[in-house]
C-alpha cells in the first residue's frame, strides 16, 4: 500500500534543513576570508553535518545554555522536548574572548577546509564534571566520551549553523541517504512501520537475529551503521560496510531492507545515547528502534539492560519512537539455533557468544570467528581486513 504521508513526524514536528542554498553559499564564501575562524575536530564536524541534514531535528545549531543545562540535568530541551545528549561546540577561553555574540564565525573542518557557518548567539562556561557524571555516569577519563569532554575547551559557543555544501561521502556515496531521502524511500515503498538499527561493530549473528526478529513484525528494516568518529580500536567503517553488503547479498530479502550510513560520531554514553540514537532514527523516519544488550556501551560502565530501562523515564508516546528491546542473543547448541534466555532452555555452557574484544583478538591472531558467531563470508572478510591492516 502506497501513501503520501510519512509514517512518523520529525522530532519536534519539523525536519530541519541547514544546508546553505546556492545563493547563501556564495555569500558565505565571499565573506569567508574576513570572518573569524574555528577549526572543528572530527566529532564536531560530524555534529555540524548531522544538524544540517536534519538528523538532529529540532536542533538548528549548537546548544545554548538553557538547552544545555536542561539536557544535562533532565534529558530535556529548554522547551521540554526529550533530548539526552549535549550537542555543543567548545573552544578555549582565549578563542571565545576574540569572538563577538551576534557575529558570524567560519567553521573549518580538521583539514582546514571551510565547511560551515555559525551564527554566534551565546558563549557560556560549563561544568565538565557535572556533564560527565550526568551524561556518562562516570568521571573517569578512561571513558572515551568523558575524555572527549575533558579534552574540550572551557567555553561553549551556541547558535544556528549552516553547512556550505552536502558533499558525497568519500567512501560510501551510494549509502549516503539523508533523512528527507530515507523518508521519501519509506513512503515510496509504502512502509508504515520501519525499525532502525544502530551499530558500530561488524555484523554478527546475534545482530542478524534481532534484526530479523524485528523484521518479522514491522514492514521494513533501516540498517544504519554509524560511520562517524569511533574509538581507534573499533573496526573501520569500510570493513563493516563490506560485511553488511555481504549479508544483504546472501542473507536478507533485499526488498525489505535499506542500508544507509549514519554520519554521527559515537559518544559511548550507553543509556543516554540509546535515547539519542532512537531520536536520530525517528528523524530518518523510523517508527521503531532496536535496543539490545549494552547498547552504545563501553567497558563495564553500564548495566547490560540500562539502555533499555532508561526508556521508562519517558511517558508513553513522548519520544515518538517505539524501542524494540532484545535480550542478550547467542547461539544455543542445545536447540541448534540463535536464541535468548527468553526462547532457549540452555545453560551457560550451551551458549556461544564472543565479546567484541575477544573477536578483535582472534582476528589479530588470524583466527576466524566460528560460524555460530559470524556468517562464514563475513568472518572471511574480517580476517582478510585484519591481515591487510597488519
Ligand atoms: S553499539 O555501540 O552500536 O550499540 P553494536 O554495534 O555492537 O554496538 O550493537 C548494535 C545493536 O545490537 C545494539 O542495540 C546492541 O545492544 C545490540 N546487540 C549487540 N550484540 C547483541 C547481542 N549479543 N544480543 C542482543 N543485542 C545485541
Amino acid at each position: 500500500m502506497s501513501t503520501n504521508t510519512d509514517a512518523i513526524a520529525a522530532h519536534g514536528g519539523k525536519l530541519i534543513n541547514r544546508i546553505a542554498s546556492p545563493e547563501q553559499r556564495q555569500e558565505f564564501i565571499a565573506a569567508g576570508d574576513r570572518l573569524p575562524r574555528i577549526q572543528l575536530d572530527d566529532r564536531t564536524t560530524c555534529d555540524l553535518i548531522t544538524i544540517a541534514i536534519g538528523a538532529l531535528s529540532p536542533l538548528e545549531g549548537f546548544m545554548g545554555q538553557a538547552d544545555y543545562n536542561r539536557v544535562v540535568e533532565e534529558m530535556r530541551l529548554a522547551n521540554g522536548l526529550p533530548w539526552s545528549i549535549p550537542v555543543t561546540l567548545s573552544v578555549s577561553e582565549e578563542t571565545a574572548q576574540s569572538l563577538k555574540e551576534g557575529s558570524q564565525v567560519r567553521l573549518d573542518d580538521p583539514q582546514g577546509k571551510f565547511i560551515g557557518i555559525l551564527e554566534l548567539t551565546q558563549k557560556y562556561t560549563y561544568d565538565k564534571a557535572r556533564e560527565s557524571v550526568q551524561v556518562y555516569r562516570t568521571e573517569e577519563t578512561k571513558h572515551p566520551g568523558v575524555k572527549a569532554v575533558y579534552d574540550q575547551g572551557a567555553v561553549n559557543l551556541a547558535g544556528p549553523v549552516w553547512l556550505l555544501d552536502r558533499e558525497d561521502h568519500a567512501l560510501f556515496p551510494k549509502y549516503q541517504i539523508d533523512p528527507a531521502e530515507s523518508r521519501a524511500m519509506f513512503r515510496e515503498k509504502g512502509w508504515q512501520t520501519i525499525v532502525g538499527f544502530q551499530t558500530r561493530n561488524p555484523i554478527h549473528r546475534a545482530h542478524e537475529y534481532i534484526q530479523k526478529c524485528a523484521l518479522e513484525v514491522v514492514d521494513g528494516l533501516f540498517l544504519h551503521p554509524l560511520v562517524g568518529t569511533t574509538k581507534s580500536d573499533d573496526i573501520p567503517a569500510e570493513v563493516r560496510m563490506r560485511c553488511y553488503e555481504i549479508m544483504l547479498e546472501n542473507y536478507f530479502p533485499q526488498d525489505r531492507v535499506i542500508l544507509a550510513i549514519n554520519p554521527s560520531a559515537m559518544r559511548y554514553a550507553g543509556p543516554r545515547e540509546a535515547i539519542f540514537h532512537a531520536l536520530v532514527r525517528k528523524n530518518y523516519g523510523c517508527t521503531h528502534f532496536i535496543v539490545g544488550r549494552d547498547h552504545a556501551g563501553v567497558g563495564d560502565y553500564y548495566g547490560t539492560y540500562d539502555a533499555q530501562k532508561i526508556f521508562e523515564e519517558f511517558k508513553d508516546g513522548e519520544l515518538g519512537i517505539v524501542p524494540m528491546k532484545f535480550e542478550h542473543a547467542f547461539y544455543c547448541k542445545k536447540t541448534d539455533q540463535m536464541a535468548t534466555s527468553k526462547t532457549s532452555p540452555s545453560k551457560k555452557e550451551d551458549r556461544i557468544h564472543l565479546s567484541g574484544t575477544k573477536v578483535r583478538e582472534m582476528l589479530r591472531r588470524g583466527e576466524s570467528p566460528p560460524p555460530q558467531f559470524s556468517r562464514p563470508e563475513v568472518a572471511a572478510e574480517l580476517v582478510k581486513a585484519m591481515q591487510v591492516k597488519s
